[in-house]
């Protein structure tokens, strides 16, 4: 099939739960957490360039501005690492339809990465395995394997090792969004520093939240969802734990900080508590933004070609 140009789509991502263990000498920490893949999406096109443009990013929607389009942007990275490995042509337009936060604990950037990898496998008629691909990606970041997996999926390692959790039923989630993101490396330097003096265990899974999971019972899981970073993050912004306590007082099954933060996530029983907290949430002033998404959903995967 001749194509010219393909368009991915891919998850936002929230941990469910999210246990560090001590900081690593590689400057890494090795975590056991559990991923859940949400309706929030960037779509990314890939298509041939003009000849001798080399590798193009531009970026629209709703979360755009501010994203760099150069080559620290990882989805820029994620191209110049499939064409080195597989001498590919090097015009490549890439474009970037964003809705996931950028720095919003979601893996927005790992997403974007994801979606050129898979982007370029198809448009190049690669014929890589999923596998293959979340190998690459895991060259490019800790959340970039999940970005192509999606699902629900334990993360080990630096959270790049994955294997598929069983889990049935969707959950429904409203998300509180910030204004401005919090950087990934000061939340884990954060939690060394409160850490600090404290004798660190290595990571555990969350055996109650698995067992939620394989029920399909979103109650249980809404009490068992946690997050070591969350103290980081709120002692980083405390405004967090304002957000956090909207969702208390409007029966949230659950609350947690996503990731590294600052994105909140609320765990909702049904369609009208959804749209009671939505409401809460705008009004109180403590957020810049909400959103509302169903999990789990797919990992990165063609929308379209042309
Ligand atoms: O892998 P990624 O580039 O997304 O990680 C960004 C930063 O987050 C790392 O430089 C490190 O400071 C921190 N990190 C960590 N342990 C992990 C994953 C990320 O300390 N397992």
């Amino acid at each position: 099939m001749n194509q010219s140009g393909v368009v991915i789509r891919v998850p936002a991502k929230v941990n469910l739960s999210l246990s560090v263990g001590p900081l690593d000498e590689d400057g890494y920490h090795e975590l056991v957490t559990v991923f859940q893949a949400i309706s929030l999406f960037d779509d990314v096109t890939v298509k041939f360039g003009v000849e001798g443009s080399g590798i193009a990013l531009g970026a629209s929607g709703s979360t755009a501005a501010g994203v760099p389009l150069d080559e620290t942007n990882l989805a820029y990275k994620a191209a110049q690492l499939m064409v080195s490995k597989y001498q590919l042509d090097s015009d490549i337009d890439i474009h970037l339809a964003k809705e996931i936060p950028v720095a919003g604990g979601m893996a927005g950037g790992s997403a974007d990465a994801a979606g050129v990898i898979v982007g370029i496998d198809a448009l190049y008629e690669l014929g890589l395995s999923r596998d293959e691909m979340q190998r690459i990606g895991s060259e490019l970041g800790s959340d970039v394997p999940f970005g192509i997996a999606g699902g629900t999926a334990i993360g080990r390692g630096h959270g790049d090792q994955l294997t598929p959790v069983l889990s049935q039923g969707s959950y429904q989630w409203v998300l509180a969004l910030s204004n401005s993101g919090l950087s990934t490396p000061s939340v884990y330097g954060e939690c060394d520093r409160l850490r600090e003096g404290m004798s660190i265990s290595r990571p555990s899974a969350n055996d109650a939240l698995l067992q939620a999971l394989r029920a399909g019972d979103a109650k249980e899981l809404g009490k068992s969802l946690s997050n070591d970073l969350q103290s980081a993050a709120c002692s980083l912004r405390p405004a967090l734990r304002l957000v956090l306590d909207v969702g208390h007082e409007y029966g949230a099954l659950g609350c947690i900080v996503s990731g590294s933060g600052p994105t909140v996530a609320f765990l909702v029983e049904d369609e009208e508590r959804a749209l009671d907290l939505t409401v809460a949430l705008s009004s109180s002033g403590v957020v810049a933004g909400v959103v509302r998404a169903t999990g789990p959903t797919h990992g990165a995967r063609r929308i379209s070609s042309f």
